[in-house]
């Protein structure tokens, strides 16, 4: 029978923690760790994102603020804007919720961005740091991901890892992680994506899957050996006209075939999701308590 790997109640615990370290914090007489979060246009998806940010923020003793931008901001307003945060010493970190509106340069925005102050881990110096293991910050999901196996107590020394997915956000930084030594880490990673030729194979030898493809329902069991640990960072909006949104997430892993191979699994949702938003609250504690 397999463990469920529950996202939803390690997040809860690890709100808990934070609580009572900014509850210290400030009781010593040190600052309230204050997150910013840029927002452009009325994208659903990053509308909701952004709120749950918010609403964790609270949820924690963080102070937050919300700076929301039309569609149609330039490029130089979103940088003036950055460099304005980048001088308040009162923000300990600050996000730009992605995507941008075509007009703008994604990467030019990252970039602007303070690294001490980029909560999200996606400056190039964060990233940087984080493949040759110096202290930084790490991005949000792989950050949820190393945390889950490290409290189920996963073994990942000397075991096959396969990670399905090449993004710079999720497949590159978590592949790199799990390679790097001490736990968790110390795993044979190999990285699977859109033009690997025996994919089917390569999985079926990992002891550890971690799927961020972005494909619903990709894995299937016959690509799963037993006993594997798989843990599914997709998540697709896909219609669903009994819900109430008219829509669900689905993961990359065809769950109901694949689950009773596994020794754990992640649900979706309920699983990695619930992380990423803890990771960046910590990040921001980090930022906070200038403890990189
Ligand atoms: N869009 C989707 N995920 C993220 C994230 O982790 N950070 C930011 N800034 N934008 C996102």
């Amino acid at each position: 029978m397999y463990q469920l790997i529950d996202g939803k109640a390690i997040s809860d615990q690890i709100k808990t923690e934070i609580a009572e370290e900014v509850k210290q914090l400030v009781a010593n007489g040190g600052k309230q760790p204050h997150l910013a979060v840029i927002i452009v246009g009325h994208d659903g998806g990053s509308e909701t994102y952004v709120a749950h940010k918010v609403k964790s923020c609270e949820q924690v003793g963080f102070k937050s603020t919300r700076v929301a931008f039309e569609e149609d901001v330039t490029e130089e307003m979103l940088l003036a804007k950055i460099q304005e945060m980048n001088q308040d010493a009162d923000i300990d970190g600050f996000i730009v919720q992605l995507p941008l509106p075509g007009h703008i340069d994604e990467q030019k925005i990252i970039e602007a961005i303070d690294y001490r102050k980029d909560v999200d881990g996606f400056h190039p110096v964060n990233v940087g740091r984080m493949s040759i293991g110096l202290p930084c910050f790490v991005s949000a999901t792989p950050s949820g991901i190393l945390e889950l196996i490290r409290r189920y107590g996963i073994p990942t020394r000397g075991k096959n890892c396969v990670v399905i997915g090449r993004s710079n956000i999720v497949g590159k930084p978590v592949a790199s992680l799990m390679m790097q030594k001490g736990y968790p880490g110390d795993a044979t990673v190999t990285v699977c994506h859109s033009r690997t030729a025996n994919l089917k194979e390569i999985c079926r030898s990992a002891d550890i899957i971690i799927a961020a493809l972005g494909s619903p329902g990709f894995l299937k069991e016959d690509m799963v050996k037993d006993g594997a640990v798989v843990i599914d960072v997709g998540t697709t909006r896909v219609e669903d006209a009994a819900a109430k949104s008219g829509f669900r997430l689905k993961g990359d892993v065809d769950f109901a075939n694949v689950a009773p191979k596994c020794s754990f699994i992640t649900p979706v949702p309920g699983g990695v999701g619930p992380m990423t938003i803890v990771s960046l609250l910590r990040n921001t504690l980090l930022a906070a308590k200038h403890n990189l």
